[in-house]
């Protein structure tokens, strides 16, 4: 497994994975154009040619929010996602930023126990932030020094 960062050709297949993943997925057309946007940086974990995870992230003023995360059903537990999240953390220090924001369903255990092993904490609850099923989401935070 290699991590890279996204281009053209990687979108129809991570347009692929927020649909096997997500009920309110980003678009095709969305995620093309984070490669036009100088604020985003998303992150692609490839098996040979193929794209089995992702996270994307944007950051204003030092600060930045992820956005997305997923790794492909076959190939969880493999580390994947905790590679893909240190690899943008340790990309995102190079670029100055300070903190790494999201946002996750608070049903969500999987996700939340890989950010907890990560180092993130819950700061704050958006209540009804999430749709198809409406949801409350959790806050969570990791900062550093640079
Ligand atoms: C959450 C998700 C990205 C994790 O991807 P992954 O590659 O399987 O995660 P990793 O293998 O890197 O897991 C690292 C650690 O996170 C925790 N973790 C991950 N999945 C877990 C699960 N299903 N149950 C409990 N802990 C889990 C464990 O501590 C794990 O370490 P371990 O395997 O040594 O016990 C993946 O399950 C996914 O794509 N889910 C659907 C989309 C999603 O919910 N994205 C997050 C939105 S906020």
């Amino acid at each position: 497994m290699r991590i890279v960062e996204m281009t053209g050709e990687h979108v129809p297949q991570i347009a692929g994975l927020e649909q096997l993943c997500f009920s309110d997925p980003w678009s095709e057309r969305s995620i093309a154009s984070e490669l036009d946007n100088d604020l985003a940086l998303w992150l692609v974990a490839l098996e040979g040619q193929t794209a089995v995870g992702y996270v994307g992230s944007q950051t204003v003023l030092g600060e930045t929010d992820m956005m997305n995360l997923a790794v492909h059903p076959d190939f969880r537990r493999k580390g994947i996602a905790a590679s893909l999240v240190r690899e943008l953390v340790q990309r995102l220090k190079d670029r100055g930023s300070r903190c790494l924001t999201l946002e996750v369903r608070a049903s969500n255990q999987p996700a939340q126990a890989l950010y907890t092993s990560l180092g993130f904490a819950q700061v704050g609850r958006r209540p009804n932030y999430y749709q198809h099923p409406k949801e409350d989401g959790l806050i969570l935070r990791k900062e550093w020094e640079l």
